[in-house]
This record gives structure tokens, sequence and C-alpha cells, in this order.
């Protein structure tokens, strides 16, 4: 099963990727995820995304093409993955299409969870990013067990150098020009389902799955 998750900044993309990855057993593969661990390992790609993440703005599409051809290599794809943040461009979903035509396959799904702008810089005010093991929180919706710790590794949590207002605000108009057209590209294969991302966190999932197994 290939699944790409579509939504606006902090629309919870991850959080329902995660929980898809875990229910069907398949990779979630995030390229915010893997820059930001190229960043905190200090390699040239991190340094080169580092630019363009701090703003908002979105990372230049052919290192985000090479890195992620790279990872459906890997022998963990064979049975599928589920996106989240790729694609993002026009020409990533192309590059997408391309790939994955050389072996006769599609995208199976294209999970739109649908959240209004005004809640998002709400809800990205809140978020707790873990620095060891990349899992997300949030302060109110989804609080780890203790203040600040981490529950699945025991490191830090902070907020996210991209998920302050002024940022959060850019993020959010750059998703609306560079992002959303992709609802309609993936509307021409007849493969979006919308979701409503104001529901509970579990509501969500529930209605995915129902998609997923409907
Ligand atoms: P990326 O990491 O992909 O960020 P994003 O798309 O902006 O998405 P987020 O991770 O911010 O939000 P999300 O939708 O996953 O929400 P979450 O589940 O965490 O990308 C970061 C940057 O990297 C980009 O700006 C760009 O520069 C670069 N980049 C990445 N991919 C790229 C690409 N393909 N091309 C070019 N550049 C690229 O949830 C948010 C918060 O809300 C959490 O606190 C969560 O706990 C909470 N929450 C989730 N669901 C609910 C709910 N139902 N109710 C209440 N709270 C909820």
């Amino acid at each position: 099963m290939k699944i790409i998750m579509l939504g606006a900044p902090g629309a919870g993309k991850g959080t329902q990727a995660k929980m898809i990855a875990a229910k069907y057993e398949i990779p979630h593969i995030s390229t915010g995820d893997i820059f930001r661990a190229n960043i905190k390992n200090g390699t040239e790609l991190g340094k080169k995304a580092k630019e363009y993440m701090d703003r908002g703005a979105l990372v230049p599409d052919e290192l985000v093409v090479d890195l992620i051809m790279d990872r459906f290599a890997q022998d963990d794809c064979k049975n599928g993955y589920v996106l989240d943040g790729f694609p993002r461009t026009i020409p990533q979903a192309e590059a997408l299409d391309a790939a994955l035509a050389k072996n006769n396959e599609t995208v199976d799904y294209a999970i739109n969870v649908d959240v209004p702008d005004e809640n998002i810089v709400n809800r990205m005010g809140g978020r707790r990013a873990c620095v060891g093991c990349g899992a997300t929180y949030h302060i109110k919706y989804n609080p780890p067990k203790v203040e600040g710790i981490c529950d699945t590794c025991g490191a830090e949590l902070i907020l996210r150098d991209d998920d302050k207002p002024e940022t959060v605000l850019n993020r959010l108009s750059v998703y609306h020009e560079q992002t959303q057209p992709l609802i309609d590209y993936y509307e021409k294969a007849g493969i979006v389902r919308n979701v409503d991302g104001t529901q509970d966190m579990k509501d969500v999932f529930d209605a995915i799955v129902a998609i997923l197994e409907g």
C-alpha cells in the first residue's frame, strides 16, 4: 500500500502517518524528519536544508527528489510506505509518478487531512518535538507523561525552530501556493480522500482506517 499524506503544516500528517505505519507495518517516510536528522548530524545536506527550513521555505526539488529516491530503494519499501511531507510540489509529484511508472506502480491513496489555517498557529505553538527520536507531542492535546521529557526515549522536548508563529505563517502561505495544488493533481488521478483533521486524533485515525479498509 502506497499512501501520501496531504495537508497544511501542523494538520496532523505526521501524527497520523506514524499510526498508519504501525498498523499496516509499512515505513513512515517523512522528508522533514530526514532533513532534521541531517541538520542534527551536521551533514552537507543538513546545512543546505537548514537555510530554507528556518525561514519556512521549501528545500529545492532536486535535493528532495534525490534523497527520496535513495530511500525508496531500501528493502523495507517493498510492501509500500506512507509518505509524510513528500511530494510537496507538482515537480516532486511528477518525479514520484515517473519513478513508480518504471515498475508499473501507482500511489493508492492521497489522504488530505483538512484543518483550517486559524487552528494551525495555535496547534504549532503547543507542539513539542523530541531531540532524540523525533517523537511529537502537544502540550494540551497529546502531552508527555513528564513535562519536557520524551515518553519513548527520555530525551528533551523542544519547540521546533520553524514552529515560531512568524515562521508558521510563512509555511502556511508556502503551503497554499506550492503544495495545495497537489490536491487537484491527485483528484485527477481519483485517489484523494478528505478527512476532517479538526477531530480528536483517534477519530481522525478511525476515519483514515475506514478509507483504507473501505
Ligand atoms: P515537515 O516536517 O514535513 O513539516 P510540515 O509539513 O510543515 O508538517 P509538520 O511536521 O509541521 O506538521 P504535521 O502535519 O506532520 O503535524 P503533526 O502531526 O506534527 O517539513 C518541515 C520543513 O522541511 C518544510 O517547511 C520544508 O522547509 C522542508 N521540507 C520537508 N519536506 C520537503 C519537501 N518534500 N520539499 C521541500 N521541502 C521540504 O501535528 C502538529 C501538532 O498538532 C502536534 O503537536 C500534534 O500533537 C498535534 N495534533 C495532531 N493531530 C491533532 C488533532 N487531531 N487534534 C489536536 N492536536 C493534534
